[in-house]
């Protein structure tokens, strides 16, 4: 069976990796490995998230959804320390990975495994904000599902955020952005990348 990084039990060896992301004025140290997205750098993507992240400046709950080996919710929660932040992926790897970065990286932050919204845990929380990196090689239904739920999991003025390759796949989704919470922005564009902003009312 081919696995990709959305697997949920990844059953292939595990090949480690460990690199440096310098990034808002801070070196994170991260744990990556096989069958983890992406695997050897910073995706280009996630960066641009992270830089671009539209953050409340009091206290507010943050959900890294996709987290990977959770390098958005940890360069957050480092930056803004007021910052409540939960991660969550469906694959176990990341999970392992990202609970390790968080220990490494001295970054409090809860780690839940779940498929989208489903892990009871997550499904009683309401956040802030929601950033995301989706999981385009999961399938568009995948996608348009983190952007339907996330909606139901957002306080009143939350902030949803989304980066895609605007001509591969993200124009369609900040379609989606629109019909579903009625308005769509975007915080910034860099080489084919967007990052959508919507606000649930
Ligand atoms: C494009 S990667 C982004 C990873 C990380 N946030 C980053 O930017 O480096 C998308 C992530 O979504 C996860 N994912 C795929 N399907 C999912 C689902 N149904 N529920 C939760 N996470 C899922 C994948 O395992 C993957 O880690």
């Amino acid at each position: 069976m081919v696995e990709h990084y959305f697997t949920e039990r990844p059953q292939s060896e595990f090949r480690k990796e460990r690199f440096e992301v310098d990034i808002l004025d801070q070196k994170i140290i991260v744990n990556s490995g096989s069958g983890i997205f992406s695997l050897k750098e910073i995706d280009f993507g996630t960066e641009l998230l992270i830089k671009n992240s539209k953050i409340p400046k009091n206290d507010a709950e943050l959900l890294d959804m996709g987290c990977g080996y959770g390098i958005v919710g940890i360069a957050l929660k480092k930056q803004y320390p007021h910052l409540n932040v939960t991660m969550s992926d469906i694959n176990d790897r990341a999970i392992k990975l990202s609970r390790q970065n968080c220990d490494e990286n001295d970054a409090e932050c809860m780690v839940i495994k779940s498929d989208i919204f489903s892990n009871p845990e997550l499904q009683s929380k309401k956040f802030d904000v929601i950033l995301t990196n989706p999981p385009f090689s999961a399938g568009k239904a995948v996608c348009i599902e983190i952007i339907k739920q996330s909606k139901e999991h957002l306080n009143k003025d939350g902030l949803f955020q989304l980066v895609a390759p605007h001509n591969k796949g993200g124009e369609s989704l900040k379609k989606i952005m629109l019909e579903v919470f009625g308005n769509v922005g975007e915080l910034c564009k860099k080489r084919g990348y967007r990052v959508y902003i919507s606000v649930k009312k």
